[in-house]
């Protein structure tokens, strides 16, 4: 099964994209869905149709659905958010700044993934498209799981075996709840299904397109997403540059942007370098309902296949050789002096700029020390020795 998600900056026409990308992948034969886990209707506003929280057939081979990320929040948090909020009680906290107090900034987003999860494992589809939020806070998100992976699998079940042997002990001495066992469950639960989702993301049939419009700010978040997409180990495989000035038969002012246009489309070529840039022309309507979207999309895709495979290698890969392995991850735009590395224990720890991935080395890696480390057109290369750490 193929995953396309679609992120980019507000307003850049994400939703078209996404929505005109499935409509011409169903058009070609595959069974398609195209999910939203934005709030705002967009995908139903695009096919002009009513959109409910199950997908919704909008033509043939094509389904529409609007995630109820509300829904999905309250079942996958409810057990979490009661606990939180029975202690916040005891501290005194206000209920209605405690109801606040317990939810998560993108944790709905984040939730409304899950969905994609769910519609995977039913296997109904070819090709699911995903319309994400603007920016990559989403996918950064989804990094929690790999980041709380060593406490999950090590500390957590010590620590649930503890809580539930004192809970009654506790309890009545601290005057503050102790988690019930439930809660413990309602975290393993949700810690497993947000890694399978990350699993399904970073896997080898999904990839992230990054919608832009050929402007200079538009141009700069979208390296910089570009750049963090790969850090958190997300596939990129294409750049769409919507509302592109049509050449032909321009006016003064439509020339001077037709002009502009084409120089920041060069440095967008140049920016994602090896990538497919997708153009897509500015229409003189809004592109609204399927078949409008399909002519959107076929013209934009010019006869490539809008759901090939992936191209290119993986994300992260480790190759031996004599020396020892070396791990290497895509890191596009950035130079040495922009990350940070740091070992701890089996984890390797990197940063660029404000974003921190935390990385479970391969077992292979785990025993071996690290001795050099460098970036080198677009690639972080760190190299292991054989020798194990003292
Ligand atoms: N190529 C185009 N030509 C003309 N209108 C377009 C084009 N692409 C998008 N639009 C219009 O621009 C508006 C914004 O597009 P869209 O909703 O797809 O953006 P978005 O990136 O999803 O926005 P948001 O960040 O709010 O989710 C819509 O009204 C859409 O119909
Ligand atoms: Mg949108």
């Amino acid at each position: 099964m193929r995953v396309l998600l679609f992120t980019g900056k507000g307003g850049v026409g994400k939703s078209t994209i996404a929505a005109g990308t499935a409509a011409l992948a169903a058009e070609s034969g595959m069974r398609t869905l195209v999910l939203s886990t934005d709030a705002a209707h967009s995908l139903a506003d695009a096919f002009a149709v009513e959109v409910g929280a199950e997908p919704t057939t909008v033509a043939d081979r094509l389904w529409v659905q609007q995630v109820d990320a509300q829904k999905r929040f309250e079942q996958s948090w409810a057990a979490i958010q009661r606990y939180l909020l029975s202690v916040l009680d005891v501290a005194g906290v206000d209920p209605v700044a405690a109801e606040e107090l317990t939810v998560i900034p993108g944790a709905e987003e984040v939730l409304a993934l899950l969905e994609l999860r769910h519609q995977a494992q039913l296997g109904d589809y070819d090709v699911i498209v995903v319309d994400c939020a603007p920016t990559a806070e989403t996918l950064r998100l989804l990094a929690l799981p790999e980041a709380l992976g060593w406490y999950m699998s090590r500390v957590f079940p010590m620590q649930r075996r503890v809580v539930k042997a004192l809970n009654p002990v506790l309890t009545r001495a601290a005057g503050v709840p102790m988690p019930e066992d439930t809660v413990f469950g309602a975290l393993e639960r949700l810690h497993g299904e947000l890694d399978e989702v990350r699993a399904l993301l970073t896997g080898p049939g999904a990839s992230v397109r990054l919608v832009l419009t050929p402007e200079n700010v538009v141009l700069a978040e979208a390296r910089r997403s570009y750049t963090t997409l790969s850090l958190f180990g997300y596939r990129v495989d294409g750049v769409v540059a919507n509302r592109v000035f049509p050449r032909d038969d321009a006016d003064e002012w439509r020339g001077g942007w037709v002009r502009a246009q084409d120089e920041v489309l060069a440095r967008v070529r140049e920016s994602f370098h090896g990538l497919p840039v997708w153009e897509s022309a500015y229409r003189s309507t809004e592109p609204v309902g399927a078949a409008a979207l399909v002519a959107l999309a076929r013209s934009a895709y010019d006869g490539a296949d809008p759901v090939a495979p992936p191209t290119g290698s993986e994300p992260l890969t480790v190759t031996r050789d004599g020396r020892g392995s070396v791990l290497r991850l895509a890191l596009p735009h950035v130079t040495s002096s922009d990350v940070d590395l740091a070992r701890n224990g089996d984890e390797l720890v990197m940063t660029v700029g404000a974003y921190r991935r935390l990385l479970t080395l391969p077992t292979g890696l785990a025993q071996h020390r690290i001795v050099g480390a460098r970036v080198d057109q677009g690639e972080l290369q760190v190299r292991f020795e054989e020798r194990a750490t003292p």
